[in-house]
């Protein structure tokens, strides 16, 4: 006999018996586990004595764990998979994450770092969430401003009074100049460069 392309009437005659024999066995596997973000499908043929289901996640979430499963004699031969959320990296002027990736998976702890001068407003460590946000919400890095100035006695308390890089190099040009006008005014020659 040709091996058979489609089920024989004797064929389906079996399944059926064997259906009508042992309902419990496939009955107990019908339901098979709802999973978050993701859904499965029932995948096992109509002879199969297994019941075989197929997972698969939603956009933006990653499958951990064993995308089939299959079910036996009331048992499933593994648990069902997760679905994770994938977070994108937060963008952060002036600071850098503690792992560098293009994205994220749920669960993951990133640690943010500011820049020198740079102050962290908000958390210093975020994790991405469920819903494929950060938790919490993702800190900046604000430049330092302190209050209440000292007086300008040196390029440094200068720099300390003002809101951006960009006008400290300006007023440590102009606190250059500053000194070489009152060096000029005490008729001395300029010193070296620092
Ligand atoms: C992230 O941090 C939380 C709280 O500290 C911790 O429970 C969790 O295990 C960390 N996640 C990872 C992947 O390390
Ligand atoms: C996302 O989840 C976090 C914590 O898990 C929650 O604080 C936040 O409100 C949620 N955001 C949305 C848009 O559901």
């Amino acid at each position: 006999m040709p091996p058979l392309r489609s089920p024989s009437r004797a064929q389906c005659l079996l399944g059926a018996m064997v259906l009508w024999l042992s309902p419990p066995v496939k009955c107990d596997c019908s339901l098979f586990p709802v999973i978050a973000h993701g859904s499965g499908q029932d995948m096992s043929s109509f002879f199969s004595f297994t019941t075989v289901v197929k997972y698969e996640c939603d956009e933006g979430y990653i499958l951990v764990g064993e995308p089939k499963i299959s079910c036996r004699n009331s048992h499933w031969s593994a648990s069902a998979p997760q679905c994770r959320a994938l977070c994108a990296k937060p963008q952060i002027a002036h600071g850098h994450l503690s792992v560098e990736k293009r994205q994220y998976v749920e669960r993951e702890n990133v640690t943010v770092q500011c820049d020198p001068g740079y102050d962290m407003v908000g958390p210093q460590t975020i994790s991405c969430s469920e819903n494929r946000t950060w938790d919490p919400e993702v800190p900046s890095c604000e430049w330092e401003v302190h209050t209440g100035c000292e007086p300008v006695a040196a390029g440094r308390m200068l720099m300390q009074c003002l809101p951006d890089p960009q006008d400290v190099k300006l007023a440590l040009e102009l606190y250059r100049l500053a000194l070489e006008i009152k060096a000029l005014g005490r008729r001395e020659p300029l010193g070296g460069d620092s």
